[in-house]
């Protein structure tokens, strides 16, 4: 029988006020794939950083190779081809690609006329372009990491994880922020790593990706372990019972809401280099869903509306009067809010409480006669988290210190906060467990209910496809399409996507 080659037994991690696991076990086998599944804050991620040495449990023992080990840091797991993709990558944006694979683990040589080492650059740069290549990756070595999509810089995140000879490979989460595209190439490499003999460790939210590449799955609960087995003889209800203990409402909770007059036009807005010609409006009580892969200009226009974007010309209208939008104080002012895709850089200030945080866009409003008012500010937290249900010890926490998912409601709780007529969502559920999933999408319909209309960005179709009214195809910063929630259907969206045209 196939034996485990990294085993976690009985291990425990306490935080201040969180016991975030509580004597879980794990096991991870050659050429396998496990999937580790979990609600938002079930203890995943944590699990992840104490296999890789960032975190020193408080209790249990850790398994390789048949034999009991310590990780005092990330070197000393590194140093046993343990390697991890982080849900939230660390990367920098003004070292190189190739800087960035090998950081903390440059190739070295010795000089000819010296003694000592140095770096090998030219060594780095080739290796860097082998790795890139062995998973389809193409990029230049030296390019800046700034200059790269989100979806480019996972893939360097990739690319580095694979910069040592790795026998245990964890992707936490590693899909959220990637296309239609790079999704699959994803799944062929996990497929390559696997015949290689790797053994790998795959979080992620969503059953789909489960089903397509996991072997094995393991689920906690509230930082427990709830259970282990095969994925062939399991199913999606079965595991989604192991996950929450209770039953979920529908994921695509639509309603059927009155739409009234409209809200906001916009009319030929223009960028010199990422987008052109783009009109549409939006009535009351619609969610217009925006379709389009990574790079189709979609974000960049959502960003201009909010007024984050320089050299944008074209027109905004509210209410049928024109608006000038030159800041998000702008977009603010007139009822438009931003939900963006980069939560940790562009959403939330991960030091402040989770107080503060919802407070921010609104302190002119909460102050009294020039000082704060922590209660009220503490009020507004409390009603918008406990309604998205953020899981945390208290709304003084930092929210550097929430799971990934709990980060995320934090920004759309903290926007929704500032009663907003337009709410734009970029990729809203992005990390989302399934049963705050269906939250989120309930409170969409209850926003549009009651007179918001909500633009919603995403890479899930199923998402776009449940809760769209109408749904606008984005492909190389145009518009190619505008299609009702009755014409769509997942082949017409995602060919018109890829720049295909409608034949059916
Ligand atoms: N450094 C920390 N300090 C305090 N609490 C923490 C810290 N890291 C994690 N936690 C808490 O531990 C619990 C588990 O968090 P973890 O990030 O492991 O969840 P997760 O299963 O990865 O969730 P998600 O699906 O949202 O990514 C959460 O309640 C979180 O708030
Ligand atoms: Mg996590």
């Amino acid at each position: 029988m196939n034996k485990a080659i990294f085993s976690l037994k009985k291990v425990s991690k306490v935080f201040p006020g969180v016991k975030a696991l509580d004597g879980v076990d794990l096991h991870l086998y050659p050429g396998q794939v496990t999937a580790l599944i979990g609600e938002n804050g079930a203890g995943k991620s944590t699990l992840v950083k104490t296999m890789t040495g960032i975190y020193q449990p408080d209790g249990g023992d850790i398994i390789f190779n048949g034999k009991p080990v310590q990780f005092h840091s990330p070197h000393d797991s590194h140093a046993l081809g343990i390697t991890a993709i982080h849900q939230e990558t660390v990367l920098f944006d003004d070292l190189t690609v190739a800087e960035n694979i090998f950081l903390g683990n440059y190739p070295m040589k010795k000089g000819l006329m010296t003694k000592h080492f140095s770096i090998d650059w030219s060594a780095m740069v080739s290796r860097s372009q082998d790795i890139l290549s062995s998973i389809n990756a193409h990029m230049d070595p030296n390019q800046i990491l700034r200059e790269l999509s989100i979806g480019q810089k996972h893939m360097v995140g990739i690319a580095r994880a694979l910069s040592v000879d790795a026998k245990v490979v964890i992707l936490d989460e590693p899909t959220a922020a990637l296309s239609h595209h790079e999704i699959h190439e994803l799944y062929e490499l996990v497929n390559t790593l696997k015949q290689q003999g790797k053994a790998i460790l795959f979080i992620t939210h969503k059953f789909d990706e489960i089903f397509a590449l996991a072997d094995r799955y393991t689920v906690f609960r509230d930082g427990c372990y709830v259970g282990e087995g095969f994925i062939k003889d399991t199913n999606e209800g079965q595991l989604v019972e192991m996950m929450v203990a209770r039953s979920i409402a529908a994921t695509y909770p639509k309603k059927d809401v009155e739409i009234g007059e409209t809200l906001l036009e916009v009319c030929n807005l223009c960028h010199t280099t990422e987008f052109a010609n783009i009109s549409f409006s939006l009535k009351k009580g619609e969610i217009l869903g925006v379709y389009g892969l990574v790079g189709s200009g979609r974000t960049e226009v959502m960003q201009a509306l909010f007024g984050t974007t320089d050299h944008v010309t074209g027109t905004v209208k509210m209410n049928g009067k024109e608006v000038i939008i030159h800041s998000p104080k702008d977009a603010i002012e007139n009822g438009i809010v931003y939900v963006p895709e980069e939560r940790q850089k562009q959403g939330i200030v991960l030091e402040l409480p989770i107080y503060q945080n919802i407070s921010l866009p609104q302190m002119d409003r909460l102050a009294k006669h020039g000082n704060l008012d922590q209660k009220s500010e503490m009020s507004l937290a409390r009603q918008y988290c406990e309604r998205l249900q953020v899981k945390a010890s208290c709304w003084e926490e930092k929210v550097m210190n929430l799971s990934g998912g709990n980060q995320q409601k934090v920004v759309i709780a903290k926007w929704l906060a500032t009663n907003p007529k337009v709410i734009i969502l970029d990729e809203p559920t992005k990390g989302i467990d399934i049963g705050s999933k269906a939250a989120v999408h309930e409170f969409m319909s209850e926003l549009v209910d009651s007179g918001l209309a909500v633009i919603m960005v995403s890479s899930e179709l199923p998402e776009i496809m449940g809760m769209s009214d109408r749904i606008l195809v984005m492909n190389e910063g145009l518009i190619v399409s505008e299609l009702s929630r009755a014409d769509a259907t997942p082949e017409k969206v995602v060919s018109l996507a890829t720049g295909g045209h409608v034949t059916c």
